[in-house]
């Protein structure tokens, strides 16, 4: 098919909502290492990674090489028959996640793996309630679209029943008007008046992202959720860490993000660069809380052979190839650089993140803090003809969003530097 004829069947046959980025959209055909390139063979540097999931680059063989060889072994068996490749994906889970974190139960998504966590925490707590982040995202069912806290994501009339979002960790737009550390992490200890005053008291928990992804990459300020943890025992319920997105290694040095703020969550979720592209979800958590989920249930693709594989082998390398210290030495270069970017451009307002997760904030004017989403969709399109794909988030659509696998080079790094330089400079 020519590029004509996949857009305009992808209008055709596709929902409406299956949004794509550009006016004119990037139809890819193939893909390896850092590179992905369009049906005219044109490369460009990826610092999306498929929305943040390539993780030792695309088409990495010794990850290909295991899925392949899975495919000719056995495909597919559901959930009814252990297989090799689940209960090896299953212990590695419980070996590299914090605290007594050791039972699994793989799905297919990010989504999914968050109504794992939400579902179990209900039946084991026997509360209802759940707190979530305003900014955070979680999905697009029909309970991760109620706790996500982006209104653009909520679209579709969800009814958020049992679920009350706290005010979120962002700093750079502080919805308390406070600076931290003088804030005394205000808007960790208001999560009391929060179950205080919007549930019963008695909550299942809360879920949180340790990075706000599609949010904007909203880093908490350190200290956070050890208060945040704290509180929501106290009432009864339990920490569901989101790692979909900041989860194996990404956030450099640690497996996990929450690792940074040093807290042994109940839950963890992930998915997306769990294993470099194939699709997995998994929820882990402690056998005691595991063990409550009482009657029947099957994932049929939950826990597939060859995505259980592809999984392993992302794990197996990202530990062999210690890409979650490159995520945190390259990540530190990264950063550098984006700050330099900030002193050279007065639209970037604020730069975040975590080794390999960052972000840039586009305002139209430093003090007033005004989003500059337009100007955003303007940089893209530049940085998509100078070479460079990168994402966008934020409640206004004004952060660029740039996550490179986590065994790019210093020298890429430059090379995406350079281009968001040409790239800014170009439309302001
Ligand atoms: C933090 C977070 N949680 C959950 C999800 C949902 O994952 P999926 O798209 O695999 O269903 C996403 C997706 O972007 C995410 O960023």
């Amino acid at each position: 098919m020519t590029k004509d004829e996949i857009i305009q069947k992808h209008k055709q046959y596709l929902f409406n909502c299956i949004t794509t980025y550009f006016k004119d959209p990037l139809v890819i055909d193939h893909a390896k290492g850092q590179y992905v390139y369009d049906l005219d063979g044109r490369q460009y540097l990826d610092f999306l990674g498929g929305i943040v999931t390539i993780s030792v680059g695309h088409t990495n063989e010794k990850v290909t090489a295991k899925i392949k060889e899975q495919i000719d072994r056995v495909q597919h068996t559901s959930t009814l028959f252990p297989t090799e490749a689940i209960v090896a994906l299953a212990e590695k889970m419980a070996q590299i996640t914090p605290g007594k974190l050791q039972k699994c139960f793989f799905t297919n998504s990010g989504t999914e793996a968050n109504e794992v966590a939400v579902l179990t925490a209900r039946i084991s707590t026997g509360n209802y309630e759940v707190v979530a982040l305003r900014h955070g995202y979680s999905g697009h069912s029909q309970l991760t679209k109620s706790l996500t806290g982006i209104h653009t994501w909520r679209k579709a009339g969800v009814i958020p029943y049992g679920i009350v979002h706290a005010p979120g960790p962002y700093c750079y737009r502080c919805p308390y008007a406070l600076s931290y550390p003088s804030c005394d992490l205000h808007c960790a200890k208001d999560v009391e008046e929060v179950i205080k005053t919007s549930t019963c008291g008695a909550v299942a928990g809360m879920l949180v992202e340790t990075i706000q992804g599609v949010g904007g990459v909203v880093v908490p300020p350190p200290g956070y959720f050890k208060i945040v943890a704290n509180i929501v025992r106290n009432y009864g319920g339990l920490l569901i860490s989101d790692e979909v997105q900041a989860g194996f290694g990404r956030t450099g040095k640690k497996w996990f993000a929450i690792e940074h703020w040093e807290v042994e969550p109940d839950f963890i979720t992930c998915a997306k660069g769990m294993a470099n592209g194939v699709p997995i979800g998994c929820t882990i958590t402690r056998p005691e809380i595991a063990d409550a989920y009482k009657g029947l249930t099957i994932s049929t693709f939950g826990g597939n052979p060859v995505t259980c594989v592809a999984a392993k082998a992302t794990i197996d390398l990202i530990e062999e190839e210690r890409l979650m210290d490159n995520a945190h030495e390259v990540g530190a270069h990264f950063r550098q650089g984006l700050e330099a970017l900030r002193e050279r451009h007065a639209v970037i307002g604020d730069v975040r993140g975590m080794g390999l997760l960052q972000g840039i904030e586009l305002v139209k004017d430093r003090k007033t803090k005004e989003p500059a989403p337009e100007l955003v969709n303007q940089v893209l399109e530049r940085l998509r003809a100078n070479g460079l794909i990168v994402g966008k988030g934020g409640l206004y659509g004004n952060v660029v969003r740039m996550s490179p696998p986590l065994n790019i080079s210093k020298a890429d790094i430059d090379a995406a530097l350079h281009i968001l330089d040409k790239s800014v400079t170009e439309v302001v």
